[in-house]
């Protein structure tokens, strides 16, 4: 569905991207801002038009700055975060902090007092070092605290292995299974510290179907019903956590987003009935499924290899440093020509960066008309965990960042300079 103007240029948001080239340079990263507009208000109004109490919050992780953080402010959705430097660009950005989650799980002392100093919403305890420390926190300080505590549910979904979480052997949550998860709660009630205010589980990313959601909700609902049983306990909120699919290329066929709400909201629903749960408030945290689809990095082509019988290798000037995901997970990407159209047959060709590492591969196999020096190629979905990503490797500078909207473009993230690349080092 890309949209070429009169120059045969691509557009994006209004935007002719071979313009936005010549005035950021690239590689560049462009976010078509209404899209994440349309992605933010699906969400919401698929919750409000179900009648249901909920609050979609954005997973920083996915891409943040301080523009994005300005837009959700806009959009009225909450985030989540994962570290005191995600926090202190939320506040930057303009988030209200009371609108922010706080994840991890290994986070610091430092980290836990900035949190409660800055006011931030709702902490999501992970472990049990952790209800020691953060008690010990708001002792000092003599506060109160919203919390949630996270749950692993032992659900596998299917998706990589690097980024399941809500199976049993996960490095994250409270585990239902050997009781810990009850012995959690315990502890969560006892003290006078914690308001708690709900259960939260997260079972992977990049999920395409609604099946593990549903068996999250089972499990969740099981073991939620048996403490208001034994313990009298029933949750405000019940937080689902974030990991819908999206699309990279037209290989991957995920639900629609508004599809995971409805399906979530109707097991959540079906089970409360079943149990006699009073229905709880839901809460999401999408991060790839806002951000990705909004996200394309327009590349300059460089040189060329021509392998016969082999591979045919295009050079680009960004690489791993920008999107590090096809290295690291085999992610595939989809890309075209952006500053004109081409008739000519296409070729098989192999997308590769700048870097100096083989793994600096952008896209494995790709059909592709013939290319030129100076040609611009657009790689698209890349807007989650790319600039997230982002690395320095080879003293590559990071790419600028453009949001643009209504034909109008807007520097979110400025391109680095070599001083800022020796800007820490110390002679
Ligand atoms: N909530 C929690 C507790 C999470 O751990 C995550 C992602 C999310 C929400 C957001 O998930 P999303 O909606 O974006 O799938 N770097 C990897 C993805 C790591 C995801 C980590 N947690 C990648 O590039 O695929």
């Amino acid at each position: 569905t890309a949209e070429f103007n009169e120059q045969e240029h691509l557009t994006i948001g209004g935007c002719d991207t071979v313009q936005l080239a010549e005035k950021y340079g690239t590689p560049l990263f462009v976010y078509d801002v209404a899209h994440i507009r349309e992605r933010a208000r699906g969400f919401k109004q698929t919750f409000n038009s179900l009648g249901v109490k909920n609050k979609v919050i954005y997973a920083s992780k996915a891409f943040c700055c301080l523009a994005m953080y300005k837009l959700l402010e806009e959009e009225e959705l909450g985030c989540d975060v994962v570290s005191a430097g995600e926090i202190y660009t939320a506040i930057k950005g303009g988030m209200s902090p009371e609108n922010i989650e706080f994840h991890g799980n290994n986070k610091t002392k430092e980290e836990l007092a900035y949190a409660v100093e800055q006011g931030v919403g709702t902490i999501i305890i992970d472990n049990f070092y952790e209800i020691e420390l953060l008690s010990a926190v708001l002792k000092e300080k003599g506060k109160k605290q919203n919390v949630m505590f996270r749950i692993t549910p032992g659900v596998d979904a299917e998706t990589h292995e690097y980024i399941l979480t809500g199976q049993v052997d996960s490095k994250f949550g409270f585990d239902v299974n050997s009781g810990q998860a009850t012995q959690a709660l315990e502890k969560l009630l006892a003290n006078e510290h914690f308001v708690l205010k709900g259960a939260h589980c997260h079972i992977g990313s990049q999920i395409f179907s609604a099946e593990g959601f549903l068996a999250a909700v089972e499990k969740m609902l099981l073991i939620l019903n048996e403490w208001k049983q034994t313990m009298g306990y029933t949750v405000d909120i019940l937080n689902m956590g974030g990991g819908f699919g999206v699309q990279y290329t037209e290989a991957d066929d995920p639900l629609e987003p508004e599809a995971f709400v409805k399906a979530i909201v109707n097991g959540v629903k079906g089970q409360c009935e079943l149990l006699d749960y009073a229905f709880p408030e839901i809460w999401i945290e999408p991060g790839r499924s806002i951000i990705a689809e909004a996200g394309t990095t327009i590349y300059t082509v460089g040189s060329q290899k021509v392998i016969p019988e082999v591979r045919h290798y295009v050079s680009v000037d960004g690489g791993m440093g920008d999107n590090i995901r096809p290295a690291l997970y085999d992610a595939v990407y989809d890309g075209f020509l952006a500053n004109r159209i081409s008739s000519e047959l296409p070729e098989e060709l192999r997308i590769v960066g700048k870097y100096c590492e083989s793994g600096d591969v952008l896209i494995k196999n790709i059909e592709l008309p013939p290319m030129e020096a100076g040609d611009l190629l657009a790689i698209t979905s890349t807007g989650a965990y790319g600039y997230s990503m982002a690395n320095n490797y080879n003293r590559n500078p990071k790419p600028a960042v453009v949001f643009v909207e209504n034909g109008q473009d807007k520097l979110a993230i400025r391109r680095e300079t070599y001083e800022d690349l020796i800007s820490l080092d110390c002679d």
